[in-house]
């Protein structure tokens, strides 16, 4: 497993999404996750799952502090008194005394201003009950306000991110300012695996599309991927990315598929988001 080391922090590049996993469900493919060797869980609040991954991660044998676990802010609670309220909801659930990254979910949906929302989040770390500050679906500029103009240190910025979406200024905004990028729907909910571009590179390595395409996320400086897979037969194909590697001439390849294409687009804004 690739660490990525930023700002002191050594975050797993490799993670499991968790999004549309529920009930037991959930609390089995968290389980068989870590028991395959992930150590990076992504939850949220908004998921509806925090208390099943809490299960999940209790007892499952591995030291707490051998496991990153990242939770998000939901969008009605960024007001100081509910960052920091409902992320105690969040601790109980998750059964947990910290969690490794409190991401900002939505910034475009967030029911307060960003300082404030940030301000909270500090004190909480500063309590020891967040390791990181994060953030996700933030754009060039909200980055730049965030870390710049408001002083807080940020770990990652969570966003939309496979060859489909080279988010350049992103990428470019994060990069200046030591933020690791975090990868969502790294694989584009399996689509990947129709693009014959990623075939052709697939069938060189003896790989899947997919595990061309999650190497060529980690591959890359600074960048973490977190692949969702509730099946077993998904998530152990996820792991098997790290006895290959991409040459240069296919990773520039592979940026060359960005199309400006979003899968993740709620009421379809995305005024300053770049292909
Ligand atoms: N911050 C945000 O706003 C935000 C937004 C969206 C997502 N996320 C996070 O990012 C995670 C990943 O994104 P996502 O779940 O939307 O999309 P994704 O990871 O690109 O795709 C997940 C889908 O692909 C399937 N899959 C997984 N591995 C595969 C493989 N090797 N070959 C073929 N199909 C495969 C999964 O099936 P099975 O489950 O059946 O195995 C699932 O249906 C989420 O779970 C969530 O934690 C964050």
């Amino acid at each position: 497993m690739i660490e990525i080391t930023r700002q002191g922090a050594s975050m797993p590049a490799l993670g499991m999404g968790t999004w549309q996993m529920r009930g037991e469900g959930a609390v089995a493919a968290v389980r068989r996750a870590i028991d395959l060797s992930y150590r990076h869980i992504d939850t949220a609040q908004m998921y509806g799952n925090e208390a099943e991954v809490g299960r999940a991660l209790a007892g499952c044998g591995v030291p707490r502090d051998e496991l990153w676990l990242t939770t998000k802010i939901d969008n009605d609670n960024h007001s100081f008194e509910r960052v920091k309220a409902s992320v105690e909801e969040s601790l109980t659930r998750l059964k947990t005394d910290y969690v490794d990254l409190l991401l900002i979910h939505w910034p475009v949906f967030a029911d307060a201003p960003l300082v404030e929302t940030l301000d909270a989040m500090a004190e909480l770390h500063y309590a020891g009950k967040v390791r990181h500050l994060g953030v996700s679906n933030f754009s060039a500029d909200l980055i730049a306000e965030a870390v710049d103009d408001l002083g807080h240190t940020i770990l990652a910025n969570q966003v939309e991110y496979h060859p489909y979406l080279g988010q350049e200024a992103v990428k470019a905004a994060c990069a200046a300012r030591d933020v690791i990028v975090t990868a969502y729907c790294p694989i584009v909910r399996g689509l990947v695996n129709e693009e014959p571009v990623l075939q052709a590179i697939a069938l060189i390595h003896d790989k899947t599309p997919s595990q061309v395409t999650l190497r060529w996320l980690v591959q890359q400086d600074g960048v973490a991927a977190i692949p969702k897979a509730a099946s077993e037969k998904n998530a152990r194909a996820n792991l098997d990315i790290f006895d290959f590697a991409l040459t240069d001439d296919e990773m520039a390849r592979i940026a060359t598929l960005a199309r400006g294409h979003r899968i993740v687009d709620p009421e379809g804004w995305s005024p300053v988001w770049d292909a």
